[in-house]
C-alpha cells in the first residue's frame, strides 16, 4: 500500500519540477483518478493549471453539478457543454470499438480547443497503473490513454498517479481531503454511458441507462460493491397495464474486484434485486424487463462493450 502523505509530498514536488513556470491542462472526468491528479497538480502550480470538464452528455446523473461544486475553489475550471456534438458524432455507429474511437476523437477536439486557449505546455492525466497494463495488452482501447491531442504541441505529459492502483488512489484522495463522493466513487468508464447502451447510442437509451445506473448505485450502496451499474442491452416483450409492449431490457451488474482486471459477480439479496427491478421498471415506462448478470470476469468483461 502507498504511504499517502509522503506520496503527496513527492508527487507535488515532482510536478512542480516538471512543469516549472509553464501552464498545464487536465481533463476532469468526475472520477477519483483525474480528481486526484488535478488536486496534486493544483497544489503544485495553482491557477496555472486549467482543469477542463467536457460534458459529453454520457456522464452519470448529477455529475456536472458535482464537478462544479467540488472544484469551485479552482478559478480556472472550465466546463464545456458538448452533449449534442457527442450524440452527433455517435449517430449510426454500433460497433463498440468504433464508438470508443468516435468518442475519443470528439473528446480530443473539444479538449484541444481549451488547451490552446489556456496556452498550455503540459498535459496532466489521471492514468493509473491498470489503465496502462490493459492498453499495452490491447484488451480494449482506453480513450484516456494514448489519445492525446496532436494539434497541441505539448512539451510533456504529467501522470502523477501512474504507478498506483485504484485503492491506493482512494487513499491519496482521502489524505488530500477530497469529498467522500469523489474518493469513494466507484469507477466509471471514460466513454461513459455510451458503452452501457449496447449498439447505437441514442438519447433515449442513454437517459434510461443514466437513471438505471443511479438506482443501482443507490440500492447496492449498503453492499459496498466495487462497481455496480445498469446497461440497456436490447429490447423484449413485456406487459404494461393491459398492453403488450416492446420495451427495453436493462441488465444490472454488481461486481467485487480489487483492480478491475478480474471480478466476481456479487451475490446480492433477492429483496435488493427486486427493489432495483421495481424502481427501474416503475420509473421508466419503456423498460419491460430487468435482468441480473451473474457472470464473472473472465469470461465476461465488467462493462458490456
Ligand atoms: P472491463 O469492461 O474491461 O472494465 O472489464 C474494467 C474496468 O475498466 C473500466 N473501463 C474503462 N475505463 N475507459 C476507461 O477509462 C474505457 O474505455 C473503459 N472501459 C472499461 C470499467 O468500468 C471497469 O472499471
Amino acid at each position: 500500500m502507498v504511504d499517502a502523505p509522503s506520496f503527496i509530498d513527492d508527487a507535488v514536488e515532482e510536478i512542480d519540477e516538471q512543469i516549472g513556470d509553464a501552464n498545464a491542462v487536465i481533463a476532469l472526468s468526475g472520477g477519483v483518478d483525474s480528481s486526484v491528479a488535478a488536486a496534486l497538480a493544483y497544489r503544485a502550480i495553482g491557477d496555472r493549471l486549467t482543469p477542463v470538464y467536457v460534458d459529453t452528455g454520457l456522464m452519470r446523473k448529477g455529475e456536472t453539478e458535482q464537478i462544479r461544486e467540488t472544484f469551485s475553489y479552482m478559478d480556472s475550471l472550465r466546463i464545456v457543454e458538448a452533449q449534442d456534438r457527442f450524440l452527433d458524432a455517435l449517430a449510426g455507429i454500433t460497433d463498440p470499438e468504433e464508438k470508443r474511437h468516435a468518442i475519443g476523437e470528439r473528446f480530443i477536439r473539444e479538449f484541444e480547443r481549451e488547451a490552446i486557449s489556456a496556452d498550455a505546455d503540459y498535459l496532466v492525466q489521471g492514468t493509473i497503473y491498470p489503465d496502462r497494463i490493459e492498453s499495452e495488452g490491447n484488451i480494449k482501447s482506453h480513450h484516456n490513454v494514448g489519445g492525446l491531442p496532436e494539434v497541441v504541441d505539448f512539451e510533456g505529459l504529467v501522470e502523477p498517479v501512474r504507478e498506483l492502483y485504484k485503492d491506493e488512489v482512494r487513499d491519496v484522495a482521502r489524505e488530500l481531503g477530497l469529498e467522500e463522493i469523489i474518493s469513494e466513487r466507484m469507477p466509471f468508464p471514460g466513454p461513459g454511458l455510451a458503452i452501457r447502451v449496447v449498439g447505437e447510442v441514442t438519447r433515449e437509451k442513454v437517459d434510461i441507462a443514466r437513471e438505471a445506473c443511479h438506482i443501482v448505485e443507490e440500492e447496492t450502496a449498503e453492499h459496498d460493491p466495487w462497481q455496480a451499474f445498469a446497461a440497456v442491452v436490447g429490447k423484449g416483450t413485456g406487459v404494461k397495464g393491459d398492453n403488450r409492449v416492446h420495451g427495453w431490457i436493462v441488465s444490472v451488474r454488481s461486481v467485487e474486484s480489487r483492480d478491475g482486471m478480474t471480478a466476481r459477480a456479487q451475490e446480492l439479496p433477492w429483496e435488493t434485486l427486486q427493489r432495483i427491478q421495481s424502481r427501474i421498471t416503475g420509473e421508466n415506462e419503456n423498460v419491460a424487463r430487468v435482468v441480473y448478470d451473474v457472470t464473472h470476469k473472465p469470461p465476461a468483461t465488467i462493462e458490456y462493450e
